[in-house]
């Protein structure tokens, strides 16, 4: 497929791959040599390049900066044991990746360049992907408004980018996860559903303030009641209660998520009953109580998939089972690695080979 994209390529004079240390790699720290950009302007997408990883000029009035017209997608490509390399559902983020366009009045990019330039960067580091368990390599696309201007119009200018880098796992320990009742992160007829820059800068105060309390992930609630759970900081919430696999309806507050997606598909072809709707704050504190919810986990590219430890509302604590026990959650997660580490077939076609 890259061969519909033409771009020109700049290799680094000196590649820090060697000095890297795999051992050690927090989310989102590292990056490779190599990027990718691209420019609009005049109405069309031009200047494809692949050029070494490293900072870019910029003026200071570009206005992403000042008005956020900015946002981004998530993404991971895996080192299967006989060296294949694959990227996972690709396709559906070029979807997403227009949809968040669309809301920020920015420029969409044809999905499969949007394909084409995430495969070429990843083909060129290749050989940064890990390999070590629960290891992958996360892109970053991203896109952005640059034009010098103070007015608060849609920007003619925009550039689209791709970091990539070497990731471990974002969590590290089952989440200690809080009920957010105040602060809200989506309204209807907001940009909930974009993976918009500044729905994570609303974030961070409630993320901090939560975080000053010990807890590890919010669960954000709608924006009206405060009633219904939408979904996590950096993944989609989804619980089994009753034997059911229920999580909030993709409407037009909360992203519709890869991994989300992804875990429905498996869990009806395993027969399970998936409901996605209204899911009220009352029948999971409910199912904490009486033992019914007997899974409760964040499903992210980065997330993976991370169990919820415990729920907290109202100041009061409700612990879970313990995760090693969890029968859905870890059928869930051990039947995506082999998927996604190339250990069984493929047989959803999930897998975009480079
Ligand atoms: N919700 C939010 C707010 C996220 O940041 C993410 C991460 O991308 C998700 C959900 C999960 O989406 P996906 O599975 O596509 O990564
Ligand atoms: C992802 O899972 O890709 C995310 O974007 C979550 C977070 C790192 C913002």
């Amino acid at each position: 497929m890259t061969e519909t994209l033409d771009f020109k390529t700049t290799k680094t004079s000196k590649s820090r791959l060697q000095e890297t240390d795999f051992d050690n790699l927090p989310f989102g720290r590292t990056f490779t040599d190599h990027m990718f950009v691209a420019d609009y302007a005049d109405g069309e997408w031009k200047n494809f390049e692949i050029v070494p990883y490293g900072p870019i000029e910029l003026s200071p009035a570009i206005s992403a900066l000042h008005y956020g017209q900015a946002f981004f997608e998530g993404i991971k490509a895996y080192k299967h044991a006989d060296g294949t390399v694959t990227i996972f559902r690709p396709d559906k983020n070029a979807i997403r990746f227009n949809k968040s366009a669309e809301r920020l009045c920015m420029p969409t990019l044809p999905e499969d360049i949007f394909v084409s330039s995430i495969a070429a960067v990843v083909d060129i580091d290749r050989d940064w992907i890990p390999t070590q368990p629960n290891h992958a390599l996360y892109i970053r696309p991203f896109m952005f408004a640059t034009d010098p201007y103070l007015g608060v119009t849609p920007s003619g200018t925009y550039k689209y980018m791709v970091l990539i880098g070497p990731v471990g796992p974002y969590f590290s320990k089952a989440l200690r996860v809080k009920i957010e009742t105040h602060y809200t992160r989506a309204a209807e007829g907001g940009m909930g559903y974009a993976k918009a820059a500044g729905n994570y800068g609303s974030s961070m105060l409630p993320g901090r303030k939560a975080a000053e309390e010990g807890f590890d992930q919010l669960i954000w609630t709608d924006a009206k009641d405060h009633a219904y759970i939408e979904e996590m900081g950096a993944a989609n919430a989804m619980f089994l209660l009753d034997g059911v696999l229920i999580t909030a309806e993709a409407g037009n507050t909360i992203l519709d998520g890869v991994t989300r997606d992804t875990v429905i598909a498996l869990a009806k072809e395993w027969g399970i009953k998936v409901e996605e709707r209204k899911v009220s704050v009352a029948e999971i504190i409910e199912g904490a109580k009486n033992g019914k919810l007997t899974d409760a986990f964040g499903a992210g590219t980065a997330a993976t998939i991370a169990p919820v430890g415990s729920i907290s509302y109202n100041g009061e604590e409700y612990f879970l089972s313990d995760p090693k026990t969890r029968e859905f959650s870890n059928r869930v997660f051990q039947t995506l690695d082999d998927i996604k580490y190339g250990r069984v077939a493929d047989t959803h076609g999930w897998n975009y080979t480079v």
